[in-house]
């Protein structure tokens, strides 16, 4: 079996689930989910994906004995925790912009309860912590491959379908064009150089297959409002 074959296994696998034409982005780009239901969408994703991005990457840079590569995580910790490479802000602050677009208060956002999804994702993206320091490929290859082909239709639809001015986007539009294609060649780099054994690629393919199975349910949490 070549080194990389498990590179062929993430591509059969995200394909499948396709997550760049989740219903939740045909749905907003299409303007046919309801106010509230964006909404809700928008709180969850911020609670079970966003708010700790930075953290999580850092810890993977504490994790890494590999120079290079710790350089290569610490900047995309950077430039979530305070936009480092975008300069723009860290990306959390960023999608609260967004939500303050979309007319949800700080107050309201804190006070929202958090979702099995939400925190089912949270949790996920926490794990970095516990699995070997090159399992960070798998783990972080959902969130800066898939997910941002996903957030061209929501761009466009929260702008034309649901109000939200454009100067409250950047935060989806930064992911959609610029800044995740570097962190998308870090995450294949790694699986291809470092997942080598049997027993990691299996571990790789569990973490990815994992990771992108909670981001496409907590994309569907909007159901729930
Ligand atoms: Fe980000």
């Amino acid at each position: 079996m070549p080194a990389n074959s498990v590179e062929g296994e993430i591509k059969t696998f995200l394909d499948k689930l396709d997550i760049p034409h989740h219903p939740l982005a045909i749905k907003i780009g299409k303007g046919e989910l309801s106010e509230k239901q964006v909404k809700g969408w928008a709180k969850q994703w911020y609670h079970g994906f966003l708010k700790d991005a930075d953290r999580w990457i850092a810890q993977a840079f504490v994790n890494c004995p590999v120079p290079a590569m710790r350089r290569a995580i610490i900047e995309n910790a950077a430039e979530e925790a305070w936009g480092y490479q975008s300069k723009t802000k860290g990306h959390p602050e960023l999608f609260v912009d967004f939500l303050g677009g979309l007319g949800i208060s700080q107050d309201e956002l804190d006070n929202e309860p958090v979702t099995p999804e939400a925190h089912a994702s949270l949790l996920q993206f926490w794990q970095i912590r516990s699995v070997p320091w090159f399992q960070f490929g798998p783990l972080f290859l959902t969130s800066e491959s898939e997910v941002p082909r996903a957030y061209v239709p929501i761009m466009q639809g929260l702008e034309q379908h649901y109000g939200v001015p454009k100067d409250r986007l950047l935060f989806f539009k930064i992911h959609a064009a610029e800044v995740d294609e570097a962190h998308t060649a870090t995450n294949l780099k790694v699986i291809r150089e470092y997942v080598q054994s049997d027993r990691d690629r299996e571990e790789c393919l569990g973490i990815l297959k994992t990771t992108a199975t909670l981001i496409s349910e907590l994309m569907g949490v909007y159901r729930k409002y």
